[in-house]
């Protein structure tokens, strides 16, 4: 069974651990759990765990503001991966956006992250432009991919499992 639970300042406590532990496996520069609450708590901001079996299979978190969202993070359980988890999370981003009416959707990605660029392009992202050496650790430019949020220009549901969550498995 899979479900989607919006993290809040309330329920955090629940979420906090195993949201830190999938993005510690994630990422070289990892969310601090400070940040994690501190997105709970910004009015732009939402975030969203992805339930699998009673445990945190993943997560996104975006902000809607000015009629455009941009992704924040997105992270799956580096042993669900490829089994549509991150398609939920990304349906939820375009759910969210269309009913508070964003017609755009944006987000930053290294160069080396290939999967996740491929990700985001089967969902129907475009590569825009590059901001230079936007990731200080490791001086690496950072691809921008756009998005927009008529339902008929995803690629989502060209991958079959997204318009229902209870797809995914
Ligand atoms: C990117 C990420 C969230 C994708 O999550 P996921 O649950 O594995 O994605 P899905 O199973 O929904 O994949 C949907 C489609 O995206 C594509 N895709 C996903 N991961 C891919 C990979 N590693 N390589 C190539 N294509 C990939 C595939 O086309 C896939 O469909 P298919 O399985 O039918 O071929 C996950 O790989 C992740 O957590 N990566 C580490 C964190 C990260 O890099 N986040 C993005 C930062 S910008």
């Amino acid at each position: 069974m899979i479900s989607l639970q919006e993290v809040t300042p309330e329920n955090f406590h629940r979420f906090k651990d195993p949201i830190l532990e999938v993005e510690k496996s994630s990422f070289l520069s990892p969310w601090t759990i400070r940040a994690f609450e501190a997105e709970t708590k910004r009015p732009v901001s939402q975030l969203w765990a992805l339930l699998a079996g009673g445990k945190i299979g993943g997560y996104i978190c975006f902000w809607i503001f000015a009629n455009e969202t941009h992704l924040m993070n997105i992270a799956v359980h580096p042993q669900r991966r490829k089994r549509g988890f991150g398609g939920c999370l990304l349906k939820k981003l375009m759910e969210a956006s269309l009913s508070e009416g964003a017609t755009k959707a944006w987000l930053e990605v290294r160069p080396s992250n290939v999967g996740a660029r491929a990700f985001y392009k089967k969902a129907g992202f475009t590569e825009i432009s590059r901001r230079p050496r936007y990731y200080r650790e490791t001086n690496e430019d950072a691809i921008i991919m756009s998005l927009s949020l008529a339902p008929q220009d995803t690629g989502l549901r060209k991958l079959g499992y997204i318009w229902n969550v209870e797809h995914a498995a």
